[in-house]
């Protein structure tokens, strides 16, 4: 795995300049732009991960934070079916592909945004909503057998109003758990976005009923600033058909 770079960026002075041959530092002229607009385009030109994933062939800086946690937690490994959720632009559906040795005549990889996505090769691309009752048999269908990693980097769109973008993520990744607690393999592994605070406390009692070990984690690709973070619930232990003891599947 290729090291991400440091995200303060190389210490060579205020105008770095980027493997790419970009310079870091740039500041956009006051034009018409809302100052926040022009906030967010500034950081973006100037932040390496962007630069970095240009050069490198990536659609999202994106991809360094699934890189970053998998370097610590190596969920990637050994992957032979992968679900992303909320995949759009597609880096994480790239690596995802990569690792599976995914080809379009043998998909390994699902994936589904309700936003358009260029196809990935190897990559079975659902443009809809994951919340629609559909969605999941879609997802089964496209990948033709149980995953052992369940990715979601789904955020809901921002209203301006944080309480509620905070609960409205929540319930993305609540979704997502059970989705993946549905379909894994024994052993997967569940990697999803949530919010500063963490899972809340019933979802955390889930996923550890569910798998093996259950953490939060802050890469240093997501912003610091962000009050983003992912839980990444590890070693599915298969479903259990009902309450009353029956055997736990292991399909
Ligand atoms: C941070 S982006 C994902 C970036 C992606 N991991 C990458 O590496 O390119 C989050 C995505 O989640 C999608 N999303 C949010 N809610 C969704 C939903 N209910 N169904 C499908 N996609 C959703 C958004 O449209 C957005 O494209």
């Amino acid at each position: 795995m290729t090291k991400p770079p440091s995200p303060k960026g190389p210490s060579n002075g205020p105008t770095r300049t980027t493997p790419g041959g970009r310079k870091l530092g740039q500041k956009v002229k006051k034009s018409k732009l809302k100052a926040s607009s022009r906030r967010w385009l500034e950081r973006h030109l100037n932040d390496p991960y962007v630069q970095r994933s240009k050069h490198e062939g990536y659609r999202s800086r994106a991809v360094y934070k699934l890189l970053e946690i998998d370097e610590k937690h190596q969920i990637l490994k050994g992957a032979k079916r992968i679900i992303d959720l909320g995949a759009a632009p597609g880096g994480w559906s790239q690596i995802s592909a990569r690792v599976t040795e995914s080809t379009d005549l043998d998909p390994k990889v699902a994936a589904i945004d309700f936003l358009e996505m260029d196809p990935v090769p190897g990559v079975r691309f659902i443009q809809m909503d994951f919340l629609d009752e559909e969605a999941p048999r879609k997802l089964m269908d496209a990948l033709g057998g149980s995953p052992d990693l369940v990715l979601s980097d789904m955020a809901a769109p921002t209203t301006g109003h944080s309480r509620t973008d905070h609960l409205r993520t929540m319930y993305l990744c609540e979704v997502a758990a059970h989705f993946a607690v549905d379909v894994l393999r024994p052993g997967g592994h569940f990697l999803a976005k949530t919010f500063q605070g963490g899972a809340e406390r019933e979802l955390l009692t889930f996923l550890k009923q569910n798998f093996r070990s259950v953490v939060h984690v802050k890469p240093p690709a997501s912003r610091a600033e962000s009050v983003e973070m992912f839980v990444l619930a590890k070693g599915f232990k298969g479903r259990r058909h009902s309450d009353e003891g029956e055997e736990a599947d292991t399909d």
